[in-house]
């Protein structure tokens, strides 16, 4: 043994109970317990949600090391345990060769070009939406939104319509999304296959979807051609002449589905939430005056979005306070150093976005809505990696061109239809289950817009 090797040791952290470890206060409020480590620990604290212990790191060149500079040494698919009964082996489950090789089969189905052709489906299925409601309505934004995103990814992803609502397979997603493993079910492994169990619901939505699924690739494989979804890219992809599985390309259709369309919509209510609070007032009115001015009242077409930049930066705010992938999961192959710390090969480790984009130290006014901050001329002071709505690093969301192009398309899209006016007495919760929901929805009463 190399005697002048650092012995591994461990940051600082709060003491464990027996058994339990820190998992008491973990799920009763796991933002406020991930606030309350980096206020009382600094740079890296150790809790222990098995016996093996984690290390939350809230340090920007720490986090970048992690991710990007030495992403090999890395794993993360235990992290999507939760998932893989509805994802199988799609990217989130994958770690490695096989990980960096499907990720190069699929990169083409996320090219600008093909991303960009998915504009008018947001834009249309938006128009019809709206036009479903009117002034007067109190709505639960929330599940509007995810009922919309679930909409459009079917659409892009292997050209289904699933209506406004309502639809069989519509319904089979609803059950998956809504009946989240939660913490404590992921913790303890729970699975129990009957009807009003959330794991019952959701097995049933998958065994609906995959049924779907299979015939959708059987049928297109016999007829060829493109359709202009991911699917047809998915069955047109190969490496050497091989091309992907039945089972493959349906692990990565149903990954891009739970990957695609809660995260976007949990963002666009965040953003209504944040545009409605009465201290954002002003930031609601700028925003407005972009969009009414450039886009005079229609919905916005691809090339109109570089017009309305103050659109981008809102979006970019609101995923700075409220990022949707909260916590971000890793477990060391082999020991690593990080600042004084020697950590131990199996170490896990975590990454908090929900600390590092509101540390007071990184961020003036931390807390406060301001999009203008990610005006260029600001956005060159923004510390590097203190900001990772989509990961870094070779395990970067694949999906950002998509989310961000439908993002402000519904954005745009929406506020020059309606006012969205928070419904008097509602008040918005976190809800931090695998994405940063809002607990108990937004609840929004409709108004004409000024
Ligand atoms: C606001 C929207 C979104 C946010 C904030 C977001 C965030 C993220 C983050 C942080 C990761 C990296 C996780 C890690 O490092 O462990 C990730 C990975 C991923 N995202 Fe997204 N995402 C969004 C939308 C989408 C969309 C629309 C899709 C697909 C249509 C998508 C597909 C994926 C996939 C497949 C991965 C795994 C990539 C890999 O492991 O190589 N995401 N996302």
């Amino acid at each position: 043994m190399d005697a002048t090797r650092p012995k591994p040791t461990l940051p600082p952290g709060p003491k464990p109970l027996p058994v339990l470890g820190n998992n008491h206060s973990f799920v009763k409020d796991p933002l406020n317990f991930l606030q309350t480590l980096h206020q009382t620990y600094g740079p890296m604290a150790t809790i222990y949600m098995t016996d093996t212990p984690s290390v939350v790191l809230f340090e920007p060149e720490h986090i970048h090391y992690v991710l990007a500079e030495n992403p090999r040494n890395f794993t993360s698919a235990e992290f999507a345990q939760g998932l893989q009964e509805f994802t199988g082996h799609g990217l989130f489950n994958l770690d490695g060769d096989t990980h960096r090789q499907q990720r190069r089969l699929v990169q083409p189905a996320f090219h600008r070009k093909r991303v960009d052709s998915y504009a008018d489906t947001m834009r249309q299925y938006t128009l019809e939406m709206l036009d479903s409601w009117k002034v007067g309505d109190q709505l639960a934004l929330d599940q509007e939104l995810q009922q919309l995103t679930m909409r459009i990814v079917a659409k892009c992803l292997f050209n289904v319509d699933l209506g406004l609502r309502n639809s069989n397979l519509g319904q089979a997603f609803t059950d998956i999304l809504e009946n989240q493993p939660r913490l404590l079910e992921t913790i303890l492994k729970l699975r129990i296959d009957l009807p009003f169990t959330d794991y019952g619901k959701r097995q049933r939505g998958k065994r609906i979807i995959d049924k779907v699924i299979y015939q959708l690739i059987a049928q297109r494989r016999q007829e060829g051609g493109d359709e202009g979804d991911f699917l047809s890219m998915l069955l047109a992809t190969t490496e050497d002449g091989h091309g992907l599985s039945d089972t493959q390309i349906r692990d990565h259709i149903m990954t891009f589905v739970a990957a695609g369309h809660e995260t976007s919509s949990n963002t666009l209510a965040w953003t209504f939430y944040l545009l409605g609070l009465a201290q954002n007032e002003s930031k609601y009115a700028t925003l407005y005056q972009e969009l009414t001015s450039q886009l005079r009242g229609q919905a916005p077409s691809l090339g109109d979005l570089s017009k309305i930049p103050y659109t981008e930066w809102t979006i970019n705010e609101t995923l700075r306070l409220y990022p949707p992938a909260y916590l971000i999961g890793r477990r060391a192959r082999e020991e690593f150093t990080l600042g004084e710390y020697t950590l131990s090969a199996g170490t896990f480790v975590l990454i908090s976005k929900w600390v590092l984009h509101r540390r007071p130290d990184l961020w003036e006014a931390a807390n406060e809505f301001r999009p203008e901050r990610w005006r260029p001329e600001n956005a060159k002071n923004i510390v590097p990696w203190s900001y990772i709505p989509f990961g870094a690093g070779p395990r970067m969301c694949i999906g950002m061109p998509f989310a961000q192009l439908e993002m402000r398309i519904l954005l745009a899209t929406m506020l020059q239809r309606f006012k969205f006016r928070i419904a008097p007495g509602f008040k918005m919760q976190t809800d931090p289950l695998i994405t940063l929901r809002p607990k108990n929805g937004l609840q929004v009463i409709l108004e004409p817009v000024s």
